[in-house]
């Protein structure tokens, strides 16, 4: 298939462009390099730097068969302190893309949504009939696209696919995490062991859970990856589906520290802080429907191999990138 990619600079989109191009197709990455690198983008791929905001001539040459989009703002804090952001980026790009789309007669489109779209859940796993009650603008501009494409998917013909993203670790086809803002547990942990941060802070260790410390569901990037491609072909036209991607297994912040020292040899000296607000205690998908959909089983599930392979990612990369500091969160000048 031809396909166009929007954030295929980025970690996630990046992988998968390397796994569409695995698979045969034919790519062009989309990417405004806000937050990506050019370098990411695997050989194979064309590349064109634009926003999403000005994609309509890209894609009238391109003349794709379907989208993956990728292509967002996803911090958290940042959507909570400049929300304008969010929603021009994520909802107003996102809208400019299914108008370009629609002007090229290209109406399938696999989204990145995210586990932010439920916020707090009454119960784990979250299976996708659960409220979505998003508590930051990161989650409710994820939520906002994914009701433009019900929309779009029952006016015009699209044919959709959300896919809600938990907590996504590892690294693919030579690729990784390297965000110049890091706020992730797996790669601060890292960065730690790397030398170029002091000391992790856990954000609480009082939830009632049973070590007190935060459960998340970690999933593979390379099973992230899998999830694209069985995606990309299975909605009809009309057809809006949303699927969570977990690994259906809950760890504690306590359990990913423990990993992280079983892999790098490190001891990874912790030091317990507040809680970081908007945080549950608790986040566990129910990946059941796209199981008994599309066959998608994650087979990196084992915390060991999500941080050894983030691991080999991050000790290759030149010192620069995991030690770049931006908004002043990381130790700079520790060797
Ligand atoms: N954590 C720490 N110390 C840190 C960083 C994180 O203790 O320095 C803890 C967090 O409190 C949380 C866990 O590690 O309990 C995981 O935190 P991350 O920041 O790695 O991931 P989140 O669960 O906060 O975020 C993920 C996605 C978001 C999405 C969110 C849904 O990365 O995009 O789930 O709630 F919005």
């Amino acid at each position: 298939m031809r396909v166009l990619v929007t954030g295929g600079a980025g970690y996630i989109g990046s992988v998968v462009t390397a796994a569409l191009l695995d698979g045969g197709h034919e790519v062009t990455v989309l990417d405004d390099l806000s937050t990506g690198h050019e370098d990411a983008v695997p050989e194979g791929a064309t590349f064109v730097q634009a926003r999403l905001q000005d994609s309509a001539p890209v894609l009238a040459d391109v003349r794709p068969e379907a989208v993956l989009h990728f292509a967002a703002k996803s911090l958290v804090g940042e959507s909570q302190q400049s929300p304008e952001l969010y929603w021009e980026n994520n909802v107003g790009g996102s809208l400019a893309l299914l108008e370009a789309m629609r002007a090229a007669d290209c109406r399938r489109i696999v989204f990145s949504s995210t586990a932010a779209t439920y916020g707090e859940p009454d119960e784990v796993p979250i299976p996708e009939t659960a409220p979505t009650r998003p508590t930051n603008t990161y989650g409710a501009s994820k939520l906002a696209v994914d009701a433009m494409l019900t929309s779009y998917a029952a006016a015009h013909a699209f044919a959709a696919v959300s896919l809600r993203y938990f907590n996504v670790g590892g690294a693919a086809y030579g690729r990784g995490e390297r965000h110049a803002t890091e706020t992730h547990l797996i790669p601060i942990a890292l960065q730690v062991a790397a030398g170029t941060r002091e000391a992790l802070t856990v954000y609480g260790q009082d939830y009632p859970t049973p070590d007190g410390t935060c459960i998340r569901d970690y999933v593979h990037v390379a099973d992230l990856a899998a999830a694209h491609l069985l995606a990309l072909p299975a909605p009809a036209a009309g057809e809006h589906r949303v699927y969570n991607l977990g690994s259906g297994t809950g760890f504690s912040v306590q359990e990913m520290v423990n990993a992280v020292r079983t892999v790098t040899g490190h001891p990874l000296p912790v030091v317990v802080g507040d809680r970081r607000p908007g945080d549950p205690a608790r986040l566990v998908a129910s990946s059941a429907r796209i199981h008994a959909d599309l066959g998608w089983t994650p087979v990196h599930t084992e915390l060991t191999e999500i941080v050894a392979d983030a691991w080999s990612f991050m000790k290759d990369l030149p010192a620069p990138h995991h030690s770049r500091a931006r908004g002043g969160t990381l130790q700079e000048g520790l060797s």
